[in-house]
């Protein structure tokens, strides 16, 4: 007999997987956390191992799992062009292959299962924001389809095993969000210029830096995945999840430089080919359907995110 709800997080040792755990372990739950390790470290978790409500599997999720848990957060995915690039076909197997290992273990075990899709399913979009109806626009054959069809076809298969076996789903459309624990050489903006300004190295900045992002911090999006898996069954999303606050990358720079009181120049570099001019969540959905908005202002965000960075480069 068990009271303590019982959840899975794939991807469990990664930047985002690490503070769901850390989140569920303190709203009570019993977590189990696999990873096979590819971008995520033990060092994410490494407070929470030896804690009797959480347990740490190496599992690659291209392979079936047979648990017994309530929830499962299927996360398991590199999500850097960088990291998602290096091995593009194993890219696609742990997207599609984990989702239907993943639905099948929910479907044994009759557990509610949620997916951490990627606003990367609207591809490269002619509307702006990108409301959940929006169909996108993918390259089904470049260079970062393996991550973007991936994605699509997880989705499929959750709506799939939904009207197929009646399972409860959650899909959940990530939009960039960044925070302590993320890969310092990803080669995202927010890790790039915090590592560069750390370091006293010149700041890259594409174009003119007028170009605009928006940057949801991480504890906002684990309060929204938290809030998803709660919701009544005929939930089922697909909701965007993310900041609307937009920042130019000029603006990104001088902040970051404000806080790290960095030395670093600017430089500037050609735009690259099909650069977005802007990017950003159209969060009604979710906060009709989560009573969710991001709290965490972008300076507040930054600071905890420098902070970990500056532990992290004096290792
Ligand atoms: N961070 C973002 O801004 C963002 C945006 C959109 C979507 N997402 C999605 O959220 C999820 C988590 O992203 P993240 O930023 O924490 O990235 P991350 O790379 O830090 O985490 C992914 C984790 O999955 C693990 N993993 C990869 N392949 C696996 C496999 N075959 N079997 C088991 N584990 C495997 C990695 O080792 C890592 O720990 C991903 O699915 C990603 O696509 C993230």
């Amino acid at each position: 007999m068990h009271t303590r709800t019982r959840v899975l997080v794939t991807g469990g040792a990664g930047f985002l997987g690490s503070h769901l755990c850390d989140r569920l372990i303190a709203d009570g739950a019993t977590v189990l956390c696999v990873d096979n390790f590819f971008t995520g470290s033990k060092d994410n978790v490494s407070h929470l191992i030896g804690q009797t409500h959480f347990e740490i599997m190496r599992h690659d999720v291209t392979f079936p799992l047979y648990v017994e848990v309530d929830q499962i957060y299927n996360l398991a995915c590199p999500a850097s062009p960088v990291h998602y690039q290096n091995d593009p076909v194993q890219t696609t197997k742990t997207s599609v292959h984990g989702a239907i290992n993943m639905l099948g273990l929910a479907k044994r075990v009759r557990a509610r299962i949620m997916q951490a899709s990627t606003s990367e399913v609207y591809g490269d979009p002619e509307v702006h924001p990108q409301p959940e109806s929006y169909r996108g626009l993918v390259n089904p054959i470049g260079p970062r389809s393996c991550y973007d069809e991936g994605k699509r076809c997880a989705e499929t298969l959750f709506f799939d095993y939904h009207r197929q076996h009646a399972l409860q789903i959650k899909v959940a459309r990530i939009f960039n969000t960044y925070g302590p624990r993320m890969h310092p050489n990803d080669g995202r903006v927010v890790s790039n210029f915090v590592v560069q300004a750390l370091r006293g190295d010149p700041i890259t900045i594409y174009g003119s830096g007028e170009q605009s992002r928006s940057f949801c911090y991480v504890d906002d999006l684990i309060e929204a995945f938290v809030r998803l898996m709660k919701t009544t069954p005929d939930f089922t999303g697909p909701v965007n999840l993310g900041n609307p606050g937009e920042f130019t990358m000029m603006e990104l720079a001088q902040l970051v430089l404000e806080l790290t009181d960095s030395k670093s120049e600017l430089v500037f570099r050609p735009l690259p080919i099909d650069d977005p001019r802007q990017r950003r969540p159209d969060i009604t959905l979710a906060k009709q359907a989560l009573d969710w908005e991001p709290k965490v202002a972008l300076r507040d965000g930054l600071t905890e995110t420098i902070r970990y960075f500056r532990h992290l480069l004096a290792r």
